[in-house]
């Protein structure tokens, strides 16, 4: 079975979305593939996604609520198949903690666009956005180990 690790910052707004979304493609088209997410920081451990992730996932008919942040660590470069940086300084961080072949979610189907860092969006608008930027990102990684 192959192990793919979504890498945001916080664990929180970003790699949770990518999660939930792997998750729940996996489990409508019977794939083989497990799937986690953490962030490179350490600032929001053990807590739930941001409520306005939540919310985007939700109206997706995603449930995203019950995820808990956690720290990348060092024994996931070897655990995990692929691991997906979110934006660029997602994969800087990571080739500083040791992971030799980060690849970034927007070389699949997003021309290499980063996904934007939402923590400091003001209010909910921009959520939709980085959900199908996501979606788009995910769904691409999935079809292409299928
Ligand atoms: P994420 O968003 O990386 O998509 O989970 C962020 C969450 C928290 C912070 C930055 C980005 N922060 O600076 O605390």
């Amino acid at each position: 079975m192959k192990k793919i690790l979504f890498v945001c910052l916080g664990n929180i707004c970003r790699s949770p979305l990518a999660e939930g979304i792997a998750k729940d493609y996996i489990s409508q088209n019977n794939l083989d593939i497990s799937v986690d997410s953490a962030g490179t920081s350490s600032f929001h451990i053990g807590e739930n996604p941001c409520p306005h992730s939540i919310d985007i996932a939700k109206e997706k008919n995603i449930d995203i609520s019950s995820l808990k942040a956690r720290q990348v660590k060092k024994s996931d470069f070897e655990e995990f198949d692929l691991i997906i940086g979110l934006d660029r300084s997602n994969i800087a961080n990571l080739k500083i903690m040791g992971c030799k072949q980060p690849l970034l979610l927007g070389d699949f189907g997003l021309d290499g666009e980063d996904i934007p860092d939402p923590y400091f969006f003001d209010g909910f608008e921009g959520f939709g956005k980085v959900f199908d930027m996501i979606e788009t990102g995910v769904i691409n990684i999935l079809k292409s180990i299928k």
